[in-house]
């Protein structure tokens, strides 16, 4: 197949590939799944309308032959979908995907890490946003104790996987476990990142005024630590990272608030039910199940995937005001996968 790149508006190529693999989560995390919300009788979407790991690798492999070298699983809680590991050995053999990563809330790693591994994944980024019990079980919504994805972490280790940390940090919630997490993840070699608190969709109540930002907790971290920043590891890396100057571990910031990162958005995002977003904020997507199902050829969807990139401006982020976030119609975490 014949490998082309596509530029969107701001002339920003087409490079990772966020697919969702489901909107269901073990979890109900304040910020992403409100247990208000999403409760007993919550419509999760019905299997028959969710993308079959066919489809998706159909579309992975056109995505990748548009330009696509990276591809990130998420969900809801990717770990939640059936076979999931049949689908990363597929994904794996799809020409030019040089990278594939899975972004997981690590609750199901003891099940799922070796026929991970086993199917050629190699990297994690697990969400954690405390090591206290009772601040961590609050936030997750569902009680789950830090020791349990703490355990799961070092089990995926010993396997031989290359893991990440995510912390949403949310004043007066968790900030206080800054420190500590810090220094959990530095004396373990782990990669921790703090990302800023995001209005994402429309009910996890986000205000600037909940926000920590990079500088605050730089600020934090100073006082504690010797920081030295790192060079980009490539083109559009989300998180901006430092090293410890005593060890080899590295600590980043993800800054979609305080420092947005809009110019060098390269993602192209598809939910699980198949429909494609140009950005995490955005409020409509594009139906490609209704396209495959009604017998589009690779052709066609491959033009319409570049229709679709060449008309792109999103820049969210870049233009964020209280009035944006309050009152934009915009899709779900939960949905989207971040
Ligand atoms: P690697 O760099 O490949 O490890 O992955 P990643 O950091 O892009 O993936 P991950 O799923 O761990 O995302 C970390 C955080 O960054 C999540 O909170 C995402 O929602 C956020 N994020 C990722 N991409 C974007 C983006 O394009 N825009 C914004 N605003 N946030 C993003
Ligand atoms: N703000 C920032 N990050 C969020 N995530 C989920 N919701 C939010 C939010 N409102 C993070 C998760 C996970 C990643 C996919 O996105 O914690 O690490
Ligand atoms: Fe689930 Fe992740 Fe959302 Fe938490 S942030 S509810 S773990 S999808
Ligand atoms: Fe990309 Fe939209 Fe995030 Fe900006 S806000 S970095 S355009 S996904």
């Amino acid at each position: 197949m014949t490998k082309q790149s596509i530029y969107d508006q701001l002339k920003r190529p087409m490079r990772d590939l966020r697919l969702s693999v489901t909107d269901r989560c073990n979890f109900r995390c304040t910020y992403c799944m409100p247990k208000e919300i999403f409760g007993d009788d919550y419509a999760f979407m019905p299997k028959s309308e969710l993308l079959s790991f066919e489809e998706m690798v159909r579309l992975a492999s056109l995505f990748a032959s548009l330009g696509v070298k990276k591809i990130r699983l998420t969900g809801g809680e990717p770990l939640m979908r059936r076979n999931l590991p049949e689908l990363v050995g597929q994904l794996m053999h799809i020409e030019g995907i040089e990278d594939i990563g899975l972004t997981t809330n690590g609750m199901l790693l003891k099940t799922y890490a070796k026929d991970l591994y086993s199917a050629g994944l190699r990297r994690l980024n697990v969400s954690l946003d405390a090591l206290d019990p009772e601040v961590f079980g609050k936030i997750n919504g569902r009680g789950i104790k830090p020791e349990y994805i703490l355990k799961n972490i070092d089990f995926a280790r010993e396997i031989g996987f290359e893991i990440k940390m995510n912390m949403v940090v949310q004043k007066g919630v968790n900030d206080q476990e800054i420190i500590p997490m810090a220094r959990y993840f530095k004396d373990r070699g782990i990669t921790l990142r703090f990302i800023e608190f995001m209005d994402v969709g429309n009910d996890n109540g986000w205000s600037f005024e909940k926000v920590v930002t990079k500088k605050e907790i730089y600020e934090m971290l100073k006082d504690a630590f010797e920081l030295e920043p790192v060079d980009p590891h490539y083109f559009g890396e989300v998180a901006k990272l430092y090293r410890y100057s005593d060890n080899d571990a590295q600590v980043g910031f993800i800054t979609s608030v305080s420092e947005s990162f809009c110019s060098t958005c390269t993602r192209a995002r598809l939910s699980s039910e198949g429909k494609f977003y140009s950005c995490l904020f955005a409020s409509n997507g594009f139906d490609f199940k209704k396209m495959l199902r009604d017998g589009a050829s690779d052709d066609e969807l491959r033009e319409k995937i570049c229709q679709l990139w060449d008309r792109r401006s999103d820049r969210y982020s870049d233009e964020r005001t209280e009035w944006t976030a309050r009152n934009k119609k915009k899709i779900g975490m939960s949905y989207i996968g971040g």
